[in-house]
């Protein structure tokens, strides 16, 4: 044997005592923009033979479920900041179509708001609303607010029940708009005027409604050259108006560089905790108790850099295949490592939406006319969604290390856990693209516990994906594992450039 295949070893120790804080399910959130086929021949393709009687595909939606969705924000995105919501609701054939300045294409508007929700209600999410603080304000998000949330009696209440829904919408959790720290975005601002609009917006949404749930726009990423700066100053206008300031981020693999890209979820940790740190510091600043949480409300791989050289589609197409990456085994363990990553950081992070749901940059992807089906990176989110519960649990991880050109040395191995009545959970990535790990995991803090089901998502290919013609080329295999664990002691292999979930059920008398 060479001293290659010699396994490296790592070990956790999974501990109840060391709780971070109970798993919110807003954690395992999406996202449906007006853009590319995410909305079109994405969740809604009214000719599909799976169609429902509103034109949603049913299929679609099973996955979606499948998925384990909580939380899905709408209608945008870059899109919502040129947008009108009125051009959605109402007769179709009374509906404008319009140019969409973000994606440079042509917008219906043959799905809006009231569509969204109906189609949110079967797929059993919780709306999450953008207003648009790009090209408008304070007015039309109070109108938005009082189409969806009113319950009738007033011109736009009342409007909303001749259009067919006589319930309000009841929508809690609102962006104050998106991404304005960017110059791509319309209506870019500087992190005061944002601030102050949003601040106003805020405070006006919450006359109307006090218990609405806001987020403020934080930085589009870490990258920014105004990050830090930009949440500051935005705190300070808006702190005591405001629940959460949003975090989005997007990673890919660069050529030649897997290793950083492995390690995505340490940028993740980092820029979590910069933004709790500049939250709580103007918050120490403004001398009040109450804490800002963070909204994650884009995050995932994206191969954004292929996107920005090919530049967009010319002309002004419609529902044109955007944004549609194609992931693979990296992509997906990746997408396992920044799940871990959100669960570690439960006691701020108290919604996250990866981005986006269906076909842009998505985990389920759709032929018009066609099947749909599962990338690589829905299998990690689908178990992690269906697994993680009750509280999570920090673990003390001792692992050999590895040098990347981004982020310095990184643990080979990173692992989060959960805990509830039934057992725990562990999630646990291998980021060597070449080692095998040895993992040792102590349970004894745990009492009496046994394996239920070991899940492994690897390949001999690492590049390898799914695909319309092999929906199923990467999907978790049942690993076993012996149960119980002798001594207390679970030993496990995690083969390079994976993701693993352990399930563990209290035995009897535990
Ligand atoms: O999710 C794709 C785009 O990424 C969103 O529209 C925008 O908010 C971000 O830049």
């Amino acid at each position: 044997m060479s001293s290659r295949e010699v396994p490296l070893s790592a070990r956790v120790v999974v501990d109840p005592a060391a709780k971070i804080a109970a798993v919110g399910r807003r954690l395992f959130g999406s996202f449906v923009e007006h853009l590319g086929r995410c909305v079109y021949t994405g969740i809604y393709e009214p000719d599909h033979p799976t169609a429902d009687d509103d034109g949603f595909r049913r299929d679609v939606l099973a996955l979606t479920e499948e998925l384990g969705v909580s939380v899905v924000r709408y209608p945008g995105g870059n899109f919502v900041s040129n947008y009108r919501w009125e051009d959605g609701v109402g007769p179709r054939e009374h509906r404008p179509v319009r140019r969409d300045l973000a994606w440079r294409t042509i917008e219906t508007n043959e799905i809006g708001l009231d569509e969204f929700v109906t189609w949110a209600g079967r797929a059993g999410v919780e709306p999450m609303l953008a207003v648009n603080l790009g090209t408008r304000g304070v007015a039309e998000a109070l109108d938005l607010l009082e189409y969806a949330n009113h319950p009738s009696g007033t011109a736009l209440s009342d409007r909303r029940v001749r259009n067919g829904a006589p319930d309000p919408h009841g929508v809690r959790l609102w962006c104050l708009g998106n991404e304005l720290d960017g110059p791509w975005q319309t209506g870019h601002k500087t992190a005061a005027e944002y601030g102050r609009l949003a601040a106003e917006t805020a405070r006006a949404m919450r006359q109307a409604e006090p218990d609405l749930e806001l987020v403020a726009c934080g930085s589009s990423g870490s990258s920014m050259p105004t990050f830090g700066s930009w949440e500051a100053t935005v705190l300070e206008e808006a702190y005591d108006v405001v629940d959460y300031i949003s975090l989005h981020a997007y990673y890919e693999e660069h050529d030649g560089d897997p290793a950083t890209f492995l390690a995505s979820s340490v940028d993740m940790d980092r820029f979590i905790d910069a933004v709790v740190a500049t939250a709580d510091h103007v918050r120490a600043k403004l001398g009040v108790s109450k804490r800002i949480h963070l909204s994650f409300d884009e995050w995932n791989v994206w191969y954004l850099s292929r996107f920005q050289s090919e530049g967009p589609e010319p002309g002004w197409p419609r529902a044109p295949r955007l944004l549609e990456d194609t992931y693979n085994v990296t992509d997906a363990v990746v997408v396992g490592s920044l799940l871990i990553s959100l669960l570690r950081h439960a006691d701020r992070v108290a919604v996250a939406c990866q981005a986006q749901l269906v076909n842009v940059i998505a985990p389920i992807m759709t032929e018009p006319g066609g099947p749909a089906w599962r990338q690589t990176i829905f299998h990690p989110f689908a178990a992690t969604a269906r697994h993680a519960s009750g509280d999570v649990l920090r673990l003390a991880v001792e692992a050999p290390t590895y040098e990347t050109e981004r982020f310095g040395e990184v643990p080979l191995v990173d692992a989060v856990a959960t805990r509830d009545d039934e057992g725990a959970v562990l999630f646990v990535v291998n980021r060597s693209l070449e080692r095998e790990v040895a993992l040792t995991v102590d349970v004894r803090p745990l009492g009496s516990v046994a394996v239920a089901e070991c899940l492994q998502l690897a390949d001999a290919d690492r590049h390898a994906r799914n695909t319309a013609e092999a929906p199923d080329r990467v999907r978790p295999r049942r690993v076993s594992l012996d149960a119980p664990p002798a001594d207390g002691e679970l030993t496990m292999a995690l083969p390079p450039v994976s993701w693993t979930m352990v399930r563990l059920v209290a035995s009897p008398g535990s």
